[in-house]
């Protein structure tokens, strides 16, 4: 996996490498450079895209079907689309969020690009069923619990990737009483370690749902605060009975701890 400090050499999208789809959804300048205020979210798409290359370049799936979470204005979509385009690999994405307007626009732009493999839809995550089965499920910063909603769908479709940057984590830190322990009694510190107890949490019951996970830094703070990348394979063996109990517990020991419930907890424990 790329290091901070070579990101610039292992760009997947150049600057100055003209993409028409890029330069309509405002990110590009027609002369191929990335429009000022959308520099943030170029760094962040192309850095979300080496995680893909490095899924992609080791596996030969001979179409790739990948669903993109809370897609929002689908700048990573459309970008996701085109590497394996521009790979000449088969590639069939969805696109799914609330926003009814924001989907439409999507779809023409689609639509007048002759993109075939990519569709976009309008729903809720959480009542979402896929055409497809998804080899890989995607989401960056779909708000609060989304995030434990596509995981918990990817979870139950089999999908052998899961890629997801949560976003604000408010879920914990709405049932955490304001003092009592030490993590606990500076909002700024709680709101800090729920979040990354929320994540960890996730972390943790994907690896009991016999995933290998790994949690790493997205991107560098100054250009995303929400800048943790959840990353999990599907496992070629389940994990023993034993094993799973541990990991539930190291969960549920921190839910019980705290007196909280978490979205992904439940979905999995309810459905079992
Ligand atoms: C912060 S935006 C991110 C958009 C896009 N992924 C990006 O990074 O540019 C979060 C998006 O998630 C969508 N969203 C939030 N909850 C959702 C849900 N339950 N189902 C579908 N979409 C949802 C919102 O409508 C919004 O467009």
């Amino acid at each position: 996996m790329p290091q901070e400090h070579n990101r610039a050499k292992k760009y997947i999208i150049n600057e100055g490498e003209f993409s028409p789809v890029l330069c309509e959804l405002g990110v590009q300048t027609k002369d191929g450079h990335i429009a000022a205020p959308m520099y943030d979210k170029f760094r962040q798409i192309n850095r979300f895209l080496e995680f893909i290359d490095d899924i992609a370049s080791k596996d030969d799936a001979e179409e790739f079907k990948i669903i993109d979470f809370g897609c929002g204005k689908s700048y990573l979509t459309f970008l996701v689309y085109e590497y394996f385009m521009k790979r000449g690999r088969r590639v069939r994405i969805v696109g799914l969020d609330l926003k009814r307007a924001v989907i439409e626009k999507c779809r023409d732009i689609a639509a007048r690009h002759g993109f075939d493999g990519l569709s976009f839809e309008v729903g809720d995550i959480k009542d979402y069923s896929p055409a497809f089965k998804p080899d890989m499920v995607i989401s960056l910063h779909a708000c609060d619990t989304a995030t434990d909603f596509a995981i918990y769908n990817a979870i139950s479709w089999g999908a052998r990737y899961i890629l997801a940057i949560p976003c604000c984590q408010h879920e914990l830190n709405l049932q955490v009483k304001k003092s009592g322990r030490l993590l606990s009694s500076y909002g700024l510190l709680r709101e800090r370690f729920l979040a990354l107890s929320t994540d960890a949490i996730r972390a943790k019951l994907l690896e009991y749902s016999d995933y290998d996970v790994s949690v790493m830094e997205f991107i560098d703070m100054e250009h995303s605060p929400k800048n943790i990348m959840i990353r999990a394979k599907k496992r070629a063996r389940p994990r023993s009975d034993e094993k799973k109990a541990l990991l539930l517990d190291e969960a549920e020991d921190f839910l019980k701890q705290y007196g909280v419930t978490q979205t992904l907890h439940t979905l999995i424990t309810k459905h079992e």
